[in-house]
This record gives C-alpha cells, sequence and structure tokens, in this order.
C-alpha cells in the first residue's frame, strides 16, 4: 500500500488495495492510521457492490443511518446522492460537516462514485486542526469553553421545496433535531484540537442569540475554508473517499449541468463530541 499525499494540509490517495477483497488486519490498521494523518483518503478504480462498500464501512465502526435523507429501499445503510440531467441543485454545496445536529455526529463518511459527469462535480475537503490553530491565542481563549447549538433546520425546515429541484431527496417527516457542541472539539483518536462549527448546521453559539452568534460564527467559517487548508478531489467511476467527520468540512461543487453524477454513502458511527 502507497500514500500518496495531495498537499501538505489533506487529504492523500491510498494506492494499491483492491477493497473487494479481503483486508489483512495490517491492511486496515494502515488504512485508518492513512484516514488520521490526511484527514481524507482517496482510492481509485475500485469496483464494489454495495455489499462489499457496507463490508469495508464496518471495518471501521457501526453504520448510522442517515436521519434526515432518503436511503436506499434495498440496502438502508446506503444514501444515495444523485443529480440527474435536468436537475438544478445538489445537497452538499455549502461548506460543511456530516450531520452536527446529532448527539453523535458520524466519524468518518464514505462517498463511492457510480457515476461521475465527463465535467465537473469535484469535491472539496478542509482541515478544522489548521482552522483552530492558526487562529490568534486570544481568540482561541475566547472559544475554549464555548458551546454552539447545532440544528437541522438548514436542511428540514423547506424540505418539500428543496426535494422538487434535487434528486437527493430529504425526508418529509422530520422534526427539530438539534445538539450543543464544543466549539473547540478535541479529536479522541488524535488529541488535537479543531473548530468544530460550520455555516449550515451551526446555529449560535450556546446562551447566545443568532445574531449575536453570526459575526464570529461567519469569520470563523471564513478561516476554516481557506484555500490553503483544502484538497480538490477529481472523481473518476470507483473512485471513493473516505473522509474523518469529526476534523474536516466538505463542499460537494454544482459545475456539471447537463449531466448526472451518482454516489453512494455511507456514514460510520461517532462518540459524543469532547
Ligand atoms: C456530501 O455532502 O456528502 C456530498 C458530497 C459530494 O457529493 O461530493
Amino acid at each position: 500500500m502507497e500514500i500518496k499525499k495531495l498537499t501538505g494540509n489533506i487529504g492523500a490517495e491510498v494506492l494499491g488495495v483492491d477493497l473487494s477483497k479481503k483486508l489483512s488486519e495490517q491492511s486496515i490498521s494502515d488504512i485508518r492510521q492513512a484516514l488520521l494523518d490526511n484527514l481524507v483518503i482517496f482510492f481509485r478504480d475500485q469496483t464494489l457492490t454495495p455489499e462489499q462498500q457496507i463490508e469495508f464501512a464496518e471495518l471501521f465502526g457501526e453504520i448510522s443511518k442517515s436521519p434526515v435523507y432518503k436511503t436506499l429501499d434495498s440496502h438502508p445503510k446506503i444514501m444515495p446522492v444523485i443529480k440527474e440531467i435536468t436537475d438544478k441543485d445538489i445537497i452538499g454545496d455549502t461548506w460543511h460537516t456530516d450531520e452536527t445536529f446529532q448527539a453523535t455526529p458520524p466519524l468518518g463518511s464514505i462517498l463511492y462514485a457510480r457515476e461521475i459527469p465527463p465535467l465537473g462535480g469535484d469535491t472539496l475537503f478542509a482541515n478544522l486542526y489548521l482552522a483552530y490553530e492558526r487562529l490568534s491565542p486570544e481568540l482561541k481563549n475566547r472559544l475554549e469553553g464555548l458551546r454552539a447549538i447545532h440544528s437541522n433546520d438548514f436542511l428540514s425546515t423547506n424540505a418539500q421545496i428543496r426535494n422538487s429541484t434535487r434528486s437527493t431527496k430529504l425526508r418529509e417527516d422530520i422534526g427539530k433535531i438539534h445538539s450543543s457542541h464544543p466549539v473547540v472539539r478535541t479529536h479522541e483518536e488524535t488529541g488535537r484540537k479543531l473548530l468544530f462549527v460550520n455555516q449550515p448546521f451551526t446555529f449560535c453559539f450556546d446562551g447566545m442569540t443568532r445574531d449575536e452568534s453570526l459575526p464570529l460564527l461567519q469569520y470563523l467559517y471564513q478561516q476554516s475554508s481557506k484555500p490553503e487548508l483544502t484538497c480538490r478531489f477529481r472523481w473518476q467511476p470507483g473512485s471513493m473517499a473516505f473522509w474523518d467527520n469529526r476534523c474536516t468540512m466538505h463542499y460537494a461543487i454544482n459545475d456539471y449541468p447537463g449531466y448526472r453524477r451518482e454516489m453512494h454513502r455511507i456514514t460510520i458511527q461517532g462518540q459524543v463530541p469532547a
């Protein structure tokens, strides 16, 4: 197995591994380490059935079903992420960390490319450790101990309207889900601190109004999506991305009008952020 870094700050391709075959304990441990070291890892030219993608994901934890999006009837552990040629909109085209409105947001997500447009449709990933580390000592002090309320309002309010322009469907029977998380999170495996807020799901600082919170939150969003903290992945059919959802954000680029894209996403259960 060879690990080829995409940038000095985030992202690496894992070469020389066939995920349709049974992986040795050493390979599983190397993949886990590559994820911790690089925050998001990419595999190329994989030919996987839905069952094989599920088996791979289960090597890293229990699968969590999306509470807000519809999943495949045939494989409820898989969430289809689809843009049809006539669709105007997609999901994920804002910088975000998956499902932070949950009390236990996912540890990671595994996205497998089944059909890719001939151009565009890349995904960007950002490093939230660096987003924190680059703040001034004064601001770090101010954020230490603060908590933020995360909510699914952004997705579930107007679910019907959102569903009318996108093929990745939100469930329309979902109420409010909200949770409070530390703004400065400590990654449970690496022990590193990171900035744990994201624009669509962080509603306000705990104990403050949204209006009071927004100026500082906007500044933090700006800092955490600076180009030098990011990498950009160009998909091909059979590519797979595995991101550590505890310390990254991602952004799906909607720049392929008239083309189809079909991905299968699986999320792995995480812990209560601390
Ligand atoms: C997502 O936000 O999970 C979707 C990412 C993508 O479609 O590239």
